[in-house]
C-alpha cells in the first residue's frame, strides 16, 4: 500500500504532470486581463494615428478598471462585505466596464481591409435571413445613423441560427444574452470626431470599407 501512495506521489510529481497542473490552474488570484494591440488599427489608414492611439488608451482605462474591479470584489469578499452596497454599486458598474474593454477589442480587431468572399458561408447565411446580402448591409447602415451613442452589432444566435442587428446602448444595454458578437461600429463621438468631425456617416463608409470580413468570418464560424 505504501508502494502505491508513493508511486502515485511520485507520478504527481513529475515534470508533465506539473506543466499541465500550472497550465490548468488560474494565472492569478483575480484573472486579470491585459490590454492588447491592434496595430491593424492604429497603422491603418482609416484614422489618423493621433485620433487611433487616443481610441486605444481609452480602451486601455477599460481594461484597467475591470482589473480594478475584480480586485475589489475579491477584497470585499474576502472581508465579509459582499453584502454592501458598495459592492451591489460596483457589480451593477461591471458590466460596463467589461462590454466597454471588450466591445472595444472586438471593433479593433476587425480593421484591415479584407474582403467577403462571394460564396462565403457569412454571407450566405445573411442572404438567407435578409433577401440578399445587400438588403442586410443596407439595414445594419442605417442603425448605425441612429441618434445617441453606443453601438450598432451583428450579432447570432447561435442555437437559433439568426442574426439580429442590434443597437447597444452605452456598452451594456441591449445585448442579446447569449448571442455572438461578429461585428461592432463604434457610435460614441469619440470614434469618429477626431478625423471625420460631426460626418458620421462619413466616418461609418470609411471604417466599412477598411473592415477585415475574414476576421468577422472566423468569428460567424465560432473559431
Ligand atoms: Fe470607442
Amino acid at each position: 500500500m505504501t508502494k502505491l501512495i508513493l508511486a502515485a506521489a511520485a507520478l504527481f510529481l513529475t515534470p508533465a504532470l506539473h506543466a499541465q497542473f500550472k497550465v490548468l490552474a488560474p494565472a492569478n488570484t483575480y484573472g486579470l486581463y491585459a490590454a492588447k494591440e491592434f496595430p491593424s488599427f492604429t497603422g491603418g489608414t482609416t484614422f489618423s494615428f493621433g485620433a487611433a492611439s487616443l481610441h486605444l488608451k481609452l480602451y486601455q482605462g477599460y481594461v484597467k478598471n475591470v482589473n480594478a474591479l475584480q480586485q475589489r470584489f475579491k477584497e470585499l469578499e474576502d472581508e465579509g462585505k459582499a453584502d454592501t452596497a458598495e459592492y451591489a454599486g460596483l457589480k451593477r458598474r461591471f458590466g460596463w466596464e467589461f462590454n466597454g474593454m471588450r466591445l472595444h477589442e472586438l471593433y479593433f480587431a476587425q480593421f484591415g481591409a479584407a474582403p467577403l468572399g462571394a460564396s462565403s458561408d457569412l454571407r450566405q447565411a445573411l442572404a438567407a435571413q435578409y433577401g440578399t446580402f445587400e438588403a442586410w448591409q443596407k439595414a445594419y447602415l442605417a442603425l448605425t445613423q441612429a441618434r445617441g451613442i453606443g453601438w450598432a452589432a451583428l450579432v447570432y444566435d447561435r442555437p437559433a441560427r439568426r442574426f439580429h442587428n442590434v443597437w447597444i446602448n452605452e456598452h451594456d444595454a441591449g445585448v442579446p444574452a447569449g448571442t455572438e458578437v461578429l461585428l461592432v461600429t463604434d457610435l460614441f463621438e469619440h470614434a469618429f470626431l477626431p478625423d471625420f468631425q460631426l460626418e458620421k456617416a462619413r466616418y461609418v463608409q470609411a471604417a466599412w470599407a477598411a473592415l477585415n470580413w475574414p476576421v468577422i468570418e472566423k468569428r460567424f464560424a465560432g473559431k
